[in-house]
């Protein structure tokens, strides 16, 4: 069974389709780049898979289980978490607490902390150690009590993949990770996501604008354009992929 099954998924706004009968399939361990142009759908099909919008037909299926009735929230919890293309952190807390946040949501709500003060002690605690650990393995646990707004640009985006993976998800789903960063970073970048994979054994589908750096960590890339998939392969296959030139031509590859 796959992980993820997206059959003929669609959304318009409007007149514009901006996502148009897409399918996409992807299994357990696999690292999947999604490229494409500006405004070729790209963020939409991750709206459509945490429910940020209802898809207009077609089937989500996630670890076998029809998940396109479900609502964010409740998508969080069957394993999906995802990062957003414009930063979404808390500015003035710190990068730790930025994490410990969503390990919370993950591990006990409110009420089961105050029900359970002693309980809630150990398990700060564990949120604490546990987000230090996912801080370090994105490679910045030496700036773990910097308020977050502070922080470089590519050292927030690590915080919110920490952020992410605080909620312990089978799949993550990154929009854009290396927007915004130098190469230096980007280099970095890529090698805190295959030690995602690595080590944590989760699955990750990535989406990048620029073709170079999926191609260096993807083994099989999807190309959206105008809502629909154009192509799917290998690096290899995607880069000599005339409708992928086609699509990318007049634009910075
Ligand atoms: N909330 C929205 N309201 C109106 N149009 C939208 C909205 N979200 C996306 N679109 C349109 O849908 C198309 C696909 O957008 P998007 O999924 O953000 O593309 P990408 O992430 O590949 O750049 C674009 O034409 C965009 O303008
Ligand atoms: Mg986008």
């Amino acid at each position: 069974m796959a992980l993820l099954e997206l059959v003929d998924v669609s959304k318009s706004f409007g007149g514009v389709k901006a996502v148009d009968r897409f399918s996409l399939t992807v299994e357990k361990g696999e690292l999947v780049g999604l490229i494409g142009p500006n405004g070729a759908g790209k963020t939409t099909v991750f709206n459509i898979i945490t429910g940020l919008y209802p898809s207009e037909g077609g089937q989500i299926l996630f670890q076998g289980e029809d998940i396109a009735p479900l609502k964010p929230h409740e998508i969080v919890p069957k394993g999906i978490a995802r990062t957003f293309q414009n930063l979404r952190l808390f500015a003035r807390s710190s990068a730790l607490e930025n994490v410990m946040t969503a390990y919370r949501k993950g591990v006990y709500s409110f009420v089961e902390a105050l029900c359970h003060m002693g309980k809630w002690k150990k398990t700060e605690e564990e949120a604490k150690a546990r987000s230090m650990e996912l801080l370090d393995l994105v490679g910045i646990a030496d700036r773990a009590d910097q308020a977050a707004g502070t922080l470089p640009y590519g050292h927030q985006r690590r915080v919110e993949i920490a952020r992410a993976l605080a909620l312990e998800p089978e799949l993550l789903l990154l929009d854009e990770p290396a927007a915004g960063m130098n190469a230096e970073e980007v280099e970095g970048l890529n090698a805190t996501i295959k030690r995602i994979t690595a080590e944590l054994g989760i699955t990750i589908v990535v989406i990048e604008h620029h073709m170079e750096l999926v191609m260096e960590i993807c083994p099989r890339i999807v190309c959206m354009n105008f809502g629909a998939k154009i192509a799917e392969g290998s690096p290899q296959e995607i880069q000599n992929h005339p409708g992928v030139l086609a699509a990318y031509l007049g634009e910075e590859v």
